[in-house]
């Protein structure tokens, strides 16, 4: 191994390092993609079939569902399971392509740094998600649900 290339996930120096994180993100990859399935054709189904599908899809049809732990949390598991398994295959693209080391750790700290802040957007819009803003229009379809609330 030479200073530029990566050790072989089987070498005695990965494996000295006790846990074998190449392993668990292997494993990572391949259950976070049957979860995503179940997930990701879910959520399709559910948004663009059930009843009046792809045209009942505005805001109140969002805030209805943000308004269920069920789907929040729905949505919440899509989020940081795509997110990580996309970084994850990323981070081995970057490894495949990526010859020169200083580039590789550049790039692999970014792929971590911008997925660990859009988790963190992304799961604070989920649960905090308020549709009832001040001065609702008398027209709004929320108008009559947030001041029954
Ligand atoms: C339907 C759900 C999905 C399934 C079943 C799935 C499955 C997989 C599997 C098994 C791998 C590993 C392939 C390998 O090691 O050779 C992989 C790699 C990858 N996945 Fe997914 N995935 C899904 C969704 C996603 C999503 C939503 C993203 C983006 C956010 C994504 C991005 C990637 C990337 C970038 C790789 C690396 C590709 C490579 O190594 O060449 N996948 N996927």
């Amino acid at each position: 191994m030479t200073a530029d290339t990566l050790a072989a996930p089987r070498s005695p120096e990965v494996r000295r390092r006790g846990v074998n994180l190449e392993k668990w993100g292997w494993i990572y990859m391949r259950v976070s993609g049957v979860l995503l399935i179940v997930l990701i054709f879910g959520h399709l189904f559910v948004n663009l079939m059930v009843g009046d599908g792809i045209h009942a899809i505005d805001f109140a049809f969002v805030a209805g569902k943000f308004a269920s732990p069920f789907w929040q949390w729905w949505d919440v598991a899509m989020l940081w399971l795509a997110l990580i398994h996309g970084a994850n295959g990323m981070r081995t693209i970057v490894n495949d392509y990526v010859a020169n080391k200083t580039a590789r750790t550049v790039l692999v700290w970014a792929l971590w740094v911008s997925a660990g802040l859009l988790i963190l957007l992304g799961t604070l819009v989920v649960f905090t998600f308020d549709p009832c803003i001040p001065n609702l229009s008398d027209g709004s379809v929320l108008f009559e649900y947030c001041n029954a609330n």
